[in-house]
């Protein structure tokens, strides 16, 4: 449809038409086997005829009766747009976006999510509400998992990834999807880390590290834009119209569909902001929200407000257009069904060259935090998998709302597999056992959506107990299969204890009692308090939610066939009471002493614990053994237009191939704000044989200095710079350069 077709069709529609195009109706309006639940009270019929959107629906021939019948009913014949969580995967599950933020490879995340696309849209899904581009801090809370972690510059690549990912270059295209950034903003910095609780951060703040993301998608092309859930300066974001009119259209020039997140408009109540629901409408829409996820303030207000004049109808017109620009754009006005088709979708779903995707995926994603005495990669002889994850099938996350488990690859299954394809000698383990160990969760725990309890749990481990010692008596090595519960990650599911389940700890004690050689898996969808497991393990790896493939790609790592690559998208603490835990944080006029020897009193820091992250930002082993030479600099002056080289040479002293990401930060060393002690600015992966080395070149210029000043724009100031070239966050592989104006 043209533009001016569009203006017609909007010019001819009643107020009421209008308005109902503003409307998202939760999935089991239309389908009572939908995945995303609300809305308690049955949904008016006046409303289902128009609403314009829905979410939580997929299934091809499903979308196309509902659309069906919704099209010819609709006095305009206007088409439904469906909406779906397709965060990680539709049918393959790729490793979760933490996971994804691991491997430093946006390329790889953009073909994913080219995947999550072509599966999604044939099983009728017009919208994926993804990337969540939010920053986060804080691993108390338990989105985290959705993020791609702590660092702004890889968020951005990510977040951008994905958008290219899912939309292609035409969203017409039968095998993409429309995209919707989310959570606008700042929903990652929720106070103490508790879901739906309020942020507290200054504008520079805001502005400096967590709105990049967000641009980052919006600049790819996305679509679509969410509300998030908590206030900024004590307003609630969805109804912030400085920050959703000024900033994000204005600014950030996002010219697409805001919608709310699910009843946010609703909840304007609740935080006390709005006296009812009347008037969390007016709010909402006067602050920019076009469309009200899965409550009932626009369907029941919005029309009066309108009509009282208390809203303008202008600005109703331009939210409706912009619905129905994004409906044009899909070409849903030609072809209303999309790529809707359950043969394509049949043929697509699971198919071989995904789940090979998901299995490289995993694979690179996996981050090896200890290996000591290179226990890794196994080398033959006997091996006990022991634990709860030794053949879980629940390897996904809660994000996942499409997945089959029974699709999802166990560590058990892909080594019975391995160990069948081995000839003579090939394997690198000969025999192996299996043992579940424990229960995955203490009992009484609470979940994200119920609690767990089993009647049975004290017998039930008292057994699982003397299977894994039996298991371990007949190997050589244990490789414990460890980590939370899926729904222990993901949206509310808040935690103040970053541990392990306590009957988990119990397993590993008795199985490191043994004495035996032992390698830990964590499973998990935030960064754990680690301790004594990665005290006592000669091998640790984090799997985090690895999805479809998990087993293949673990095992491929732990029989050496692939390497370990990833690196930590966010630190992992020594403890909870560090948290929030980012490696660029603010210098301090206090510092404690480098020097561990010096005395530190009247220093910025713990009595009882490091400053520092157990396991930093950007860190990971290989199976290689790469070190670094001291960095140097083309020039030690730069002006704006101008560049200057910082370079390093790079060897892998150890015998096997490896793949490292070489980490280029800088830290500005005054400035008219407190700047961060080091920040992430570009990076490089390589690959190298053992033995073999490289010179590596990385540009920097005048634009990686800006930040926003203290004259309320981003500029770079001039003065004194160290570059850092190294293998993590912690590096001190430094030079100095000066940025001359
Ligand atoms: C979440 C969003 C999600 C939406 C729709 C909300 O509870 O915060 O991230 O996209 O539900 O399922």
């Amino acid at each position: 449809m043209k533009n001016e077709e569009l203006v017609a069709l909007l010019k001819d529609m009643s107020l009421e038409e209008k308005v109902m195009q503003l409307v998202q109706l939760p999935g089991q309006a239309f389908d009572a086997s939908a995945a995303v639940t609300g809305m308690t009270k049955t949904v008016p019929e006046r409303i289902k005829r128009l609403a314009g959107s829905t979410l939580g629906i997929h299934g091809a021939d499903k979308i196309r009766q509902i659309q069906k019948a919704y099209i010819e009913q609709h006095p305009h014949h206007i088409p439904l747009l469906f909406m779906l969580d397709v965060i990680h995967g539709h049918d393959t599950v790729f490793p979760c976006p933490l996971a994804q933020g691991a491997t430093f490879e946006p390329e790889l995340t953009e073909t994913c999510a080219g995947v999550q696309a072509q599966e999604a849209s044939a099983d009728g899904v017009h919208v994926t509400f993804s990337p969540m581009a939010d920053l986060v801090r804080d691993a108390r809370w338990g989105r985290v998992m959705e993020s791609t972690g702590e660092d702004p510059y890889v968020n951005s690549l990510m977040a951008a990834a994905m958008v290219r990912g899912y939309q292609g270059t035409d969203i017409s295209a039968p095998e993409h999807v429309a995209s919707c950034v989310k959570h606008f903003a700042a929903y990652g910095a929720a106070e103490a880390g508790r879901d739906y609780n309020i942020a507290e951060l200054s504008e520079s703040t805001l502005r400096g590290s967590y709105l990049g993301a967000y641009k980052a998608a919006i600049d790819a092309g996305a679509k679509m834009a969410m509300t998030s859930f908590n206030t900024v300066d004590g307003i609630p974001c969805t109804a912030h119209k400085r920050l959703l009119r000024d900033v994000l259209r204005g600014e950030l020039d996002f010219d697409g569909v805001l919608v709310s997140d699910f009843a946010a408009i609703k909840e304007l109540v609740a935080w006390g902001y709005a006296k009812d629901e009347g008037e969390a409408c007016e709010r909402a829409f006067e602050a920019g929200v076009d469309v009200d996820m899965g409550s009932e303030c626009y369907s029941n207000h919005l029309a009066a407000l309108v009509e009282n004049g208390k809203l303008s109808e202008k600005l109703l017109d331009e939210a409706v257009l912009r619905v129905l620009r994004l409906k044009n754009e899909l070409g849903l006005f030609e072809d209303p069904y999309h790529g809707a088709d359950e043969a394509r979708h049949a043929e697509l779903a699971l198919s071989a060259k995904s789940r090979a995707l998901a299995r490289q995926a995993v694979q690179k994603s996996l981050v090896l935090l200890e290996n000591k005495n290179n226990a890794l990669p196994l080398s033959g002889g006997s091996i006990a998998f022991i634990g709860p994850y030794a053949d879980e099938r629940n390897i996904q996350s809660m994000w996942a709302v499409n997945c089959k488990p029974e699709t999802n690859v166990t560590i058990r299954e892909a080594v019975i597999e391995a160990l069948a394809a081995a000839t003579e000698g090939s394997a690198n383990f000969a025999s192996a056992h299996f043992a579940g160990g424990c229960t995955l969760l203490d009992n009484d725990s609470e979940l994200a959506f119920f609690r767990y309890h089993s009647d049975t749990f004290e017998e039930d481990n008292k057994r699982l107990l003397a299977e894994a010692l039996d298991a371990a008596e007949k190997a050589d090595t244990l490789v414990l299969c460890l980590g939370e519960g899926m729904l222990q990650s993901g949206e509310s599911t808040s935690r103040t204890q970053l541990t392990l389940p306590a009957i988990q700890q119990k397993l590993f004690k008795a199985m490191a009692a043994t004495g035996k050689r032992i390698i830990t898996l964590v499973f998990t969808g935030r960064p754990l308090v680690l301790g004594e497991l990665a005290d006592y393990s000669d091998a640790l790896l984090v799997c985090w939610r690895p999805g479809t493939e998990g087993g293949h790609g673990i095992v491929d790592v732990l029989a050496g066939r692939a390497s370990p690559e990833g690196k930590l998208p966010m630190s992992f603490p020594y403890a909870v009471g560090q948290e929030p835990l980012y490696y660029n944080h603010a210098a301090t006029g206090r510092p404690r002493p480098a020097d561990a020897a010096k005395p530190s009193l009247f220093t910025s820091r713990y009595l009882d614990c490091p400053n520092e992250a157990r396991y930093p930002f950007g860190y990971g082993l290989t199976y290689g053994d790469c070190t670094l030479s001291p960095i140097t600099l083309s020039a030690n002056e730069l002006r704006a237009g101008e560049a200057l080289t910082a370079s390093v040479t790079v060897t892998n002293t150890g015998a096997r191939t490896a793949t490292e990401t070489l980490q280029l930060y800088i830290r500005d060393h005054a400035g008219s704000r407190v700047r961060p002690v080091k920040e992430l600015k570009t990076f490089k992966k390589i690959t190298l044989a053992g033995g073999e080395s490289a010179v590596l070149h990385f540009t920097v210029t005048e634009d990686m200095l800006r930040f926003w000043s203290a004259n309320n724009r981003f500029e770079s100031e001039p003065g004194d710079f160290t570059v850092f070239v190294g293998l993590d966050s912690a590096t001190q592989n430094g030079a100095q350069f000066t940025l001359r104006s």
